[in-house]
């Protein structure tokens, strides 16, 4: 299946891989003996950030950069393993101060700055669950996740809340607290900073327990609000090994990921993995921009990267020459991860950056990287990779009266995976039947549909459901659609993934109007305004189509599946006699 090859290269003697022989390591593995590495705590206790931070500072690391923030207009700041430790334990006895409980939520919304690093530690330390929300995020995304939290406290900026969360605050009634990181006291918040100051950097070590929940991440499905997936502090035990073994991470290595933090990407692979392995962590408040993200991987001499395909496409546009002008020998690895990473990206970065990018598979739910192409191995470009030790991946099918069916090399499947690792998510929240919908038998099923040649690399090949990847970020229907029928021309609509060349796919909606509207270039301007303004730019639309009537089963749920076969031309087939079949709900 694969059509190259890129085999290993032979490796200099002062740079042999984490993970050598995947193969030798996988019968011997058990995430038993992983988690008697780790640091833990008294009593059987194991917490996140104690072994991001203090278990560092413990061993020698403490002067150590932990974090390097480079500010979007050309600031630096620098914060050592020492000082994450302290001011995330003064993080901490705020939220005791302020009388928030363990398992408490607290939510993060601020672009990437170092305050979302130490509330996330400090949440953790205190043993409350962090949810980062995206700041891109429109207010209703924003109100949908803070009320499904019932989150206690805000950590945000002033910008940012008085756009998305002030003029809906009457609608929270759960959030008690709002602290703003850029602001003195005002009119429902507090200043970050000043309640920070008072609080002592000294703090008994944490008290949490391995499966104590620790992180809540937001991700949505075809149905209804977006599913809160819960992780707990043992999740700590499969970002350590997998950052060692996929990204190849050791201490004082240069690491950046790109991945905001709003997304699990940005928090398994952005602080928790970097930091549990004694790296220095590079963060870029700015947007993307081909010459500076060039300049970054340059003058900070990143040794490890970790981005996305939507921004590898963005490079591979802005054209190899732009990327010849830059020194990138401190490159020793780079690693995609979030939508499928097509060999030309692969090869491209062989020949532009001298280094092939290594795909990476995992999801939300699985809390860290579960499938890969790692250092050592052959990279079968398009393939993204092998499972890693102590993961066992299958495809199948599940069988209509439960459990499931193993299929041969070669066959197309569910992408599944056994249950038992670390970072699995224990939960979703309020929402125990979707949780039990993802497992048959001990298999936890993905929704993604792929295949494994007789090398046993996977092969993505689609989604099973009617969530959509754009620019790496997930989009579900029923976010956008519901917003749109709150437009008072809307009688029905249905979202879909459109192909693009560079997001991979672009948000678009098919519309029918109520009687007595028109379509009108005036009127699909204003819909996607409308949307636009509640949905925020990354779940919006960006291309609307009306239709005089939308394809429905017999029940009435509007039949994604034929919007996107009409949207890429295939036959539509007799819509009469579809109308009449009942879709499965996957
Ligand atoms: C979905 C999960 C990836 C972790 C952060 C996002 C798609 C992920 C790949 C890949 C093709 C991929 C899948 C998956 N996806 N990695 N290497 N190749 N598709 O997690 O937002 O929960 O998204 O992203 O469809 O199910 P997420």
């Amino acid at each position: 299946m694969a059509w190259t090859t890129i085999h290993k290269q032979p490796l200099p003697s002062e740079s042999t891989p984490n993970l050598i022989d995947e193969e030798a390591m996988r019968t011997p593995f058990s995430w038993e003996t992983a988690r008697t590495e780790l640091a833990g705590l008294p009593e059987g206790g194991l917490n996140i950030a104690y072994e991001a931070v203090d278990r560092q500072v413990q061993n020698g690391l403490g002067e150590t950069i932990a974090l390097r923030w480079l500010g979007k207009n050309g600031e630096r700041r620098e914060y050592s393993y020492a000082e994450l430790a302290s001011l995330s334990d003064r993080f901490a006895n705020l939220l005791e101060r302020l009388g928030i409980d363990k398992g408490d939520r607290i939510c993060v919304l601020t672009g990437r700055i170092p305050e979302l690093h130490i509330s996330a530690l400090g949440t953790l330390k205190a043993g409350a669950i962090f949810c980062p929300l995206f700041s891109a995020f429109g207010p209703e995304p924003l109100r949908t996740r803070l009320v499904k939290s019932r989150a206690r406290l805000l950590v945000t900026t002033s910008a940012l809340y008085q756009r998305k969360i002030q003029p809906q605050r009457a609608q929270l009634p759960d959030l008690e607290h709002v602290l703003l990181v850029d602001s003195s006291d005002g009119d429902g918040t507090h200043s970050l900073r000043a309640l920070l100051e008072a609080e002592s950097s000294q703090r008994p070590p944490p008290t949490t327990l391995p499966e104590d929940r620790a992180l809540l991440h937001f991700t949505s499905g075809t149905t209804g609000t977006p599913k809160g997936a819960v992780h707990v502090h043992d999740a700590v035990t499969a970002h350590r090994l997998t950052g060692r073994w996929a990204l190849d991470l050791r201490p004082g290595d240069i690491y950046w990921c790109t991945a905001d933090p709003g997304w699990v990407t940005g928090v398994s692979y952005g602080i928790i993995a970097p930091l549990v392995n004694g790296v220095t962590l590079v963060v870029d408040e700015a947007e993307f921009n081909a010459r500076r993200w060039y300049s970054i991987l340059e003058q900070e001499k990143v040794n490890v990267w970790y981005t996305a395909p939507t921004a590898i496409r963005m490079l591979m546009k802005a054209g190899i020459d732009t990327a010849r002008g830059y020194d990138l020998s401190a490159l020793r690895f780079m690693a995609s991860v979030g939508e499928p990473l097509n060999p030309e990206a692969v090869f491209w970065g062989l020949e532009a950056l001298g280094r092939p990018f290594h795909d990476t598979w995992w999801q939300t739910e699985t809390g860290a990287i579960m499938i890969a192409n790692t250092r050592s191995q052959d990279i079968h470009p398009g393939s993204m990779g092998r499972p890693l030790p102590g993961i066992e991946a299958a495809i199948v099918r599940r069988r209509p009266e439960g459990g499931v069916d193993l299929l041969e090399p070669g066959e197309e499947g569910e992408l599944a995976l056994r249950v038992g690792w670390p970072s699995m998510f224990r939960d979703y929240l309020e929402d125990e039947a979707h949780y039990r919908q993802c497992f048959a038998a001990d298999w936890y099923l993905s929704g993604d549909l792929a295949t494994r040649d007789s090398d046993g690399y996977f092969w993505f090949l689609g989604r099973i459901d009617d969530v959509i990847k754009t620019s790496g970020h997930l989009i579900g229907p029923f976010e956008v659609e519901n917003v749109l029928m709150e437009h008072p021309a809307v009688a029905e609509t249905g979202m879909i993934g459109k192909p693009d060349e560079f997001a991979g796919q672009i948000v678009k909606v098919f519309v029918a109007l109520k009687s007595g509207y028109a379509p009108s270039d005036a009127l699909r301007r204003e819909l996607l305004s409308f949307a636009r303004t509640r949905l925020g730019p990354t779940v919006a639309p960006r291309e609307l189509e009306f239709m005089s009537d939308l394809p429905k089963t017999r029940s009435g749920k509007i039949m994604r599946r034929l919007l996107r076969a009409q949207e890429l031309g295939q036959s539509l087939g007799d819509l009469s006699t579809l109308e009449n079949q009942e879709e499965q709900e996957p």
